[in-house]
């Protein structure tokens, strides 16, 4: 199936206008509509609407596509599916912390063919079709030119509910933070891989992901020239619940670090 223009500003269009109700219900949320899904692991009303919305919007446009979304408001797995993250950055969102995001890619048996990552808070929407480029609203972007891990900026996300792998986590994070620029937790792991895809980050690692977190995003950092990789430097990043990102010429120096820290 081509992944036309006309396709990709109707996902566009799909995702602002779920990041428009988002931050309407922002403006007055109350707290009381949290629920708890499990340990530190958010959601509300905010959430399941915009998923409803961006579901009932993107079956007309490719009607035999499925549906992976976090929120289970639909799941059939089809060849083609849509993979859906409709706020990504919930304890940001509840928190009043302004960086969350809404995220749709379009798969194909395991091959991301289109993503789009729309960030309410700052109106910025990064997206791209395999082979056509990266984009963040409407203009090309690229990932950084630099060339060395110690003039880098890592971005992460912490450990928020499964830590049987936080003592190799903090080891590599000892490291990042003693070696780098600095190293930032955003709240959004889609947002995190969009800001590697304009050269704001130079690289980022995450473990404990859904396919929703990182499907679109991904998508955008390979487009703009970046690389992605699970931790091993294989291609199980999808559905395999760890990822690690980059520039791309600082892939081996920072894949080597995660490797080292996480061997067993
Ligand atoms: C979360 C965010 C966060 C990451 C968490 C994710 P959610 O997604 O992407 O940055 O560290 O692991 O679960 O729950 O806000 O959609
Ligand atoms: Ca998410
Ligand atoms: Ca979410």
């Amino acid at each position: 199936m081509e992944i036309t223009e006309q396709l990709i500003s109707q996902i566009i269009s799909t995702a602002k206008t779920a990041g428009t109700f988002i931050r309407k219900e922002r403006e007055n949320f109350d707290y009381t509509n949290v629920e708890k899904k499990g340990l530190n692991d958010l959601v509300s009303y905010v959430d399941k609407t915009a998923e409803v919305m961006i579901i009932k919007e993107l079956e007309k446009l490719v009607p035999q596509a499925g549906f992976i979304v976090e929120e289970n408001t639909r799941s059939e797995k089809k060849d083609y599916n849509w993979i859906v993250d409709p706020l990504d950055g919930t304890t940001n969102f509840v928190h009043g912390i302004p960086c969350y995001a809404v995220s749709i890619a379009l798969e194909y048996k395991g091959d991301i063919l289109a993503g789009v990552v729309y960030e309410v808070g700052r109106d910025e929407c990064f997206s791209a079709a395999k082979g056509k480029g990266a984009f963040l609203n409407q203009k090309k972007i690229q990932v950084s030119e630099r060339q060395d891990l110690s003039e880098s900026l890592i971005a992460t996300g912490f450990p928020i509910y499964n830590f049987e792998r936080a003592d190799p986590f903090f080891k590599c994070l000892n490291y990042f933070i003693q070696n780098t620029h600095g190293v930032r937790r955003i709240g959004s792991a889609a947002t995190d891989l969009c800001y590697l895809a304009c050269g704001r980050f130079d690289a980022y690692f995450e473990y404990n992901l859904k396919p929703w977190d990182v499907a679109a995003g991904a998508l955008i950092v390979t487009e703009a020239g970046g690389s992605i990789s699970d931790f091993s430097g294989s291609n199980n990043w999808l559905f395999g619940k760890e990822i690690s990102a980059s520039n791309k010429k600082i892939e081996k120096e920072f894949n080597a670090v995660i490797q080292e820290s996480f061997k067993n």
